[in-house]
């Protein structure tokens, strides 16, 4: 069996969930995670083409950090389902890499990705949690991430640390992430109200609908999929201008839909977006790094250069879904129909 990557001892402390000891222990994961960055750890810039491929939640750490490696390094990144991946015809890209990310190391199809990626000699970058895992043995070149053991199902902590290693990565420059921690640990202890407020608003809700662009609507893709794990809601995410090509027919009065708003560029689209919900019907919360005036339901949290927003954004999301799955009664931390780690097919 793999050696499990942590030297913390497997208990709750003073929680009564792991997850949310877990996520309580992401600012000290952070501060791990930017310790351990050593410059020049690998170079991604020596690559034309990037594809990643993973699955669940670490397959949106890879929808999102598409953005940053188009925007800020200016290379072309795929994204691949690794269930898609194994099956489909591949186009070999001239100078390309493969970053394979997956907590556990054992995922079933991530493990078949990595392994059909050797056969086409394409170099592989494993992003793993656990030491010696099977991705790990596959792979050329490993980053381990430092979130210790994850226990609860719904992935918090880990998410957090592969994203951290992929931004570190990407900026080369750890100076820049210094204040993660405290801003991490903000959230914790100011916001726990407001998520609170948001969560006795969506608790009853069959549906909830996610709307963002961009870096936002990655973010989104994991804040639902955090919902439907552990409360059993219908929860979707779109890019907020897709909407109107079918989604908003299904908006009814108090329809709740969640608006991730924080990126400068597209903020007016956004919000153009929300207006087209609330105006028929659509009770609009928004997560936001700036005030919105048209808006009363708002989360406001601290704005923070584009590599580092993300990251109070998803504490908020993954707090908010805890809180309405407890407000639900459900079993948090071992979700019905789930496991940790799928390593059949
Ligand atoms: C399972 C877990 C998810 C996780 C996914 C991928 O579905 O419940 O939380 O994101 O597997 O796991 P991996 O270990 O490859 O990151």
């Amino acid at each position: 069996r793999p050696i499990i990557n942590t030297d913390e001892i497997e208990d709750k402390g003073n929680f009564d969930y792991y997850m949310l000891k877990e996520i309580y222990e992401e600012p000290t994961i952070i501060e791990k995670t930017i310790c351990n960055f050593t410059k020049n750890h690998f170079d991604l810039t020596r690559y034309n083409h990037v594809d990643i491929v993973a699955c669940g939640s670490s397959y949106h750490v890879g929808l999102l950090v598409k953005y940053w490696i188009e925007q800020l390094l200016n290379i072309s990144t795929n994204v691949e389902i690794a269930s898609e991946y194994r099956y489909k015809k591949l186009i070999v890209q001239d100078n390309s890499l493969t970053i394979i990310i997956s907590q556990s190391g054992e995922t079933a199809d991530s493990l078949a990705a990595i392994k059909i990626a050797k056969i086409l000699k394409i170099p592989t970058l494993a992003i793993v949690n656990v030491i010696d895992s099977s991705i790990a043995r596959e792979a050329d070149n490993i980053i381990y991430t430092k979130a210790g053991k994850e226990v609860s199902v719904a992935t918090t902590k880990a998410y957090i640390a592969q994203l951290l290693s992929m931004a570190l990565l990407i900026e080369n420059n750890k100076a820049l992430f210094e204040g993660l921690p405290k801003e991490l640990s903000h959230i914790i202890d100011n916001k726990m109200e407001d998520i609170t407020q948001f969560a006795y608003q969506l608790y009853q809700s069959e549906h909830i609908y996610f709307l963002g662009r961009g870096v936002d609507y990655a973010i989104a893709m994991e804040g639902a999929l955090k919902i439907k794990e552990i409360s059993y809601i219908h929860c979707e995410a779109y890019a907020a201008g897709e909407i109107k090509h079918g989604t908003i027919a299904l908006i009814e009065k108090n329809t709740p839909v969640i608006a991730i708003v924080t990126d400068n560029n597209i903020r007016e689209k956004t919000i153009s977006n929300m207006k087209e919900v609330s105006s028929r019907g659509a009770n609009v919360l928004a997560i936001t790094n700036e005030d919105i005036l048209d808006f009363n339901n708002k989360i406001i949290v601290n704005k923070l250069p584009m590599i580092i927003q993300p990251f109070n954004i998803i504490l908020i999301l993954q707090l908010l879904a805890f809180q309405i799955a407890k407000l639900k009664g459900c079993s948090i931390d071992k979700p019905k129909n789930l496991a940790k780690s799928v390593t059949v097919e």
